[in-house]
């Protein structure tokens, strides 16, 4: 007997028209079906931090943390809104051969709802990652054939359809695969923009590389370079574009059958006299425009990655093992020029970069490679778990892999070769996500909690501590103070650090209304309600 049986024909008619109404084109999955994941929670996120692993003294502006994403995501949710410019990610694939991990095992691939529970899983967390992304900013997702198709229609709810940029094409092997139908040789970036129309306005154009740039000869040996010549015709008819030109030899030339030439006569005049139009050797031919190598600003990212440009994946394991000194350290890097290339489509020198499935750190190694190659202050946060099992349970992969490798990146390193490999400088906090359910807030406040907190919030690099009763930093100008009490002295410090601070000031209290009446003109704000919650405390309870 079905479910339906007792409905009337009324019933059974409106219970067809809502069913219909409601259909909808779009991606559906089994949520209800699933067994729930266990990270995904409600309590409060803190974040510790651990100097013992952390890298050179602070304050610092990279951030690495270790934990579930889930956790870490929404911790950032409340300090990082609207600031990310790039969030570049590399999730599990979902191959069923051990490489997704929810709630403690694998699904295989008979497994019956296993695509649900990676869409739902990451579902999770694109939400949350959404609202990190700035304006002109933009997401980069790799992925396979396993969960390509899903993906993409997950992207197109969270982002919007309108805000589909590319799906890119990365040549993962230089070698040939036959284990296959069909050799497998790429993966994909899904590429997403907060605003598609916006990024298409900020996105950078890429170097050439030196394939691209062969074109480009010197053969009359110009003091001004290498150069190339681009035809100086175009199609079509426009009447001031059909004037005669007479080369250097007394040649005259008409634009060809059917085009016109591609400047207005004026226009070329100026190239002529510039030097810029080339008649060939003998001075007979027809003219061409000369453009220089040195003209050529970049040119248009498109949507083929050769990994002759952007690395394969035996690249990303020999980067790895060149660092860390051994073969077992991680299985799945990506090349550090992969991100490169994403980080230079996509940033601009001082932007904030996120990964958050963040593995060995290989988007630390490629922010801080493309900082020193082009002068930048890029700056990371990295999220990464431990991996630890209950095969495995003291495994720790983001302290002994991903903050490793970042470390000997920025300190510097043997590699095997046994060559000295020069740091390339600056340093992180290292971070680790602590849960305080929400029935055990009221514990003992911790003053560098908050501290870290605003220090996020205001975009300030991250101190080692917190002076307590007054903390205070100053980034470009910027003063920012926390007091965490009322007395007499914290509040004399505070007066003498602002009377020696020229610039904006923002001053924290947990009691803003008598802190206004002894600094009338100071900008004192509340903590914010998300923060005072999380730390136990109550609006306007002071410390
Ligand atoms: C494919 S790897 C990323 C590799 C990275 N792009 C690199 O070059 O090293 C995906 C990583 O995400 C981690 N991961 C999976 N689920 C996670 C979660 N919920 N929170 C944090 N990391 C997670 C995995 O353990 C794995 O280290």
């Amino acid at each position: 007997m079905s479910s339906y049986d007792h409905l009337s024909r009324e019933q059974l008619v409106a219970l067809l028209k809502r069913r219909e109404r409601e259909a909808s084109y779009g991606l559906v999955w089994e949520r209800d079906k699933i067994e729930p994941e266990g990270a995904i929670n409600d309590d409060f996120v803190a974040l510790d931090l651990d100097l013992s692993l952390s890298c050179g003294d602070g304050p610092w502006q990279n951030l690495i943390i270790e934990g579930d994403n889930f956790d870490a995501l929404r911790y950032l949710r409340m300090t990082h809104a609207g600031k990310v410019k790039c969030i570049y990610i590399d999730p599990p694939y979902n191959t069923g051969n051990r490489d997704f991990v929810y709630n403690d095992h694998f699904f295989d691939k008979t497994h019956r709802f296993r695509h649900s529970v990676w869409l739902e899983f990451m579902y999770r967390r694109l939400v949350l990652a959404r609202d990190l992304l700035h304006p002109d900013g933009s997401i980069f997702v790799s992925i396979d054939d396993n969960e390509l198709f899903p993906l993409g229609m997950l992207m197109n709810r969270v982002f919007g359809e309108k805000n589909f940029v590319a799906n890119c094409i990365w040549q993962k092997r230089y070698s040939r695969e036959n284990r296959e139908t069909i050799g497998d040789a790429h993966e994909y970036m899904l590429v997403y923009a907060a605003n598609s129309e916006r990024f298409k306005e900020v996105r950078n154009l890429i170097p050439l590389t030196e394939t691209q740039a062969k074109i480009y000869k010197n053969p009359t040996k110009d003091p001004k370079g290498r150069w190339r010549t681009i035809p100086m015709t175009a199609q079509g008819y426009r009447p001031n574009q059909m004037y005669e030109i007479v080369s250097p030899a007394g040649v005259v030339h008409l634009p060809p059958e059917g085009r016109c030439w591609s400047t207005i006569e004026p226009e070329f005049n100026k190239h002529l006299e510039a030097g810029r139009i080339y008649f060939g050797k003998d001075g007979k031919s027809q003219p061409n425009i000369i453009r220089y190598l040195s003209d050529v600003e970049g040119i248009v990212p498109w949507t083929w990655w050769p990994h002759e440009e952007v690395g394969h994946t035996d690249e990303a394991r020999k980067e790895i093992q060149d660092i860390l000194e051994t073969q077992t350290a991680f299985n799945t890097p990506k090349p550090v020029r992969l991100i490169e290339r994403i980080l230079r489509i996509a940033t601009q020198p001082d932007d904030m970069i996120l990964d958050f499935f963040a593995g060995s750190g290989t988007t630390a190694q490629a922010v801080l490679k493309l900082n020193a190659e082009d002068g930048g202050t890029r700056r990371f946060i990295l999220v990464s778990n431990s991996e630890a099992t209950v095969e495995a349970p003291d495994k720790n992969l983001c302290r002994d892999v991903c903050a490793e490798r970042v470390r000997r990146i920025m300190r510097g390193y043997r590699n095997r070769k046994g060559e000295d490999v020069t740091g390339l400088g600056s340093g992180f906090a290292y971070l680790t996500t602590r849960l305080h359910p929400r029935h055990r807030l009221d514990v003992r406040l911790d003053h560098g909690q908050v501290w870290r907190a605003l220090q996020m919030l205001h975009d300030h690099p991250l101190a080692a501590s917190a002076t307590i009763p007054l903390a205070w930093s100053t980034h470009s100008d910027h003063g920012l103070a926390y007091l965490s009490n009322l007395r007499a002295e914290s509040v004399a410090r505070l007066k003498e650090q602002l009377s020696g601070h020229i610039g904006e000031v923002v001053v924290y209290s947990w009691a803003t209304d008598r802190l206004e009446a002894i600094l009338p003109g100071v900008t004192i704000r509340p903590i914010p309600q998300t923060l005072a919650e999380r730390f136990g405390r109550r609006k306007g309870k002071t410390a």
